[in-house]
């Protein structure tokens, strides 16, 4: 079947809300051709960017969150970091005109105090420029984990509790969402990984507490519209109930 024939018959179907991305297999994918690893987070790149332009173009999720950066990511060798940084800070930069004439709203998610000057600064900066966009909304995971968000919620309950502004009985899981750093951002209805591994790795672990799990053993930069549209379509074809039973 060709894509338009793809992409016609998913916009039949329930199409996902959120889409969280975790972009794994740079490093393989570059040791393979005998290149260093950076090489493959510069073509992971360009997968990124034909992504956000795919799911933009098509209309296929009103979300699309991109794990580009964990907080475990800060252990790798220092040069690589750096070159992540700077190919991070340079996407934004270079890509803030065609993503706000897309409708593309940008935004980052993570512990933005620990991302150098320059790329928290291209982080404001598209920020603001996208603010009133409506036609996709990037989230960037950047220097994020799914345990520091929850972290910081229970951090901001102590001291609202300390405060007198919070009682045990006020807590609930609405609650305990609106002081993570990531309130407003909706539950993930898929996850996809590629690279082979089978695992969250400290992703958005509240927000995919009943995300559907799509893995493929394509190296993040392989991934392309085909991947994705396989990923949807797996999507399509599962029974989702919550945990509770489907009548
Ligand atoms: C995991 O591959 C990938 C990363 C830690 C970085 C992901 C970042 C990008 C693709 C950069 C571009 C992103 C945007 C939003 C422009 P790995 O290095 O763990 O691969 P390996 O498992 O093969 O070593």
């Amino acid at each position: 079947m060709s894509l338009r024939n793809e992409l016609d018959q998913v916009h039949k179907g329930p199409l996902p809300h959120h889409v969280a991305v975790v972009m794994d297999g740079n490093g393989r994918w570059a040791a393979a051709r005998g290149l260093p690893r950076v090489e493959g987070h510069r073509k992971g790149g360009e997968a990124a960017e034909r992504l956000i332009r795919f799911v933009t173009r098509e209309t296929l999720c009103e979300h699309l969150t991109l794990f580009a950066f964990s907080t475990e990511n800060w252990e790798r060798p220092p040069e690589e970091v750096e070159f992540l940084m700077e190919l991070l800070g340079e996407f934004l930069a270079q890509k803030l005109g065609e993503l706000a004439d897309a409708g593309v709203r940008v935004e980052a998610i993570g512990q933005h105090d620990r991302l150098p000057p320059v790329l928290a600064e291209e982080v404001r900066r598209a920020e603001h420029r996208t603010r009133d966009n409506r036609r996709l909304f990037l989230h960037v995971a950047l220097s994020f984990g799914g345990r520091w968000s929850v972290v910081e919620a229970m951090r901001k309950a102590v001291q609202q509790s300390v405060d007198g502004a919070l009682r045990p009985e006020d807590v609930d899981a609405a609650c305990v969402h609106r002081l993570m750093p990531t309130a407003g951002l909706p539950d993930v209805d898929l996850v996809i990984r590629t690279g082979g591994e089978q695992r969250l790795s400290n992703f958005l672990l509240w927000e995919a507490a009943y995300a559907e799990l799509f893995f493929t053993p394509v190296l993040w930069p392989e991934f392309d519209e085909a991947t994705f549209m396989r990923a949807v379509h797996a999507y399509q074809g599962r029974q989702r109930n919550f945990g509770k039973v489907l009548r």
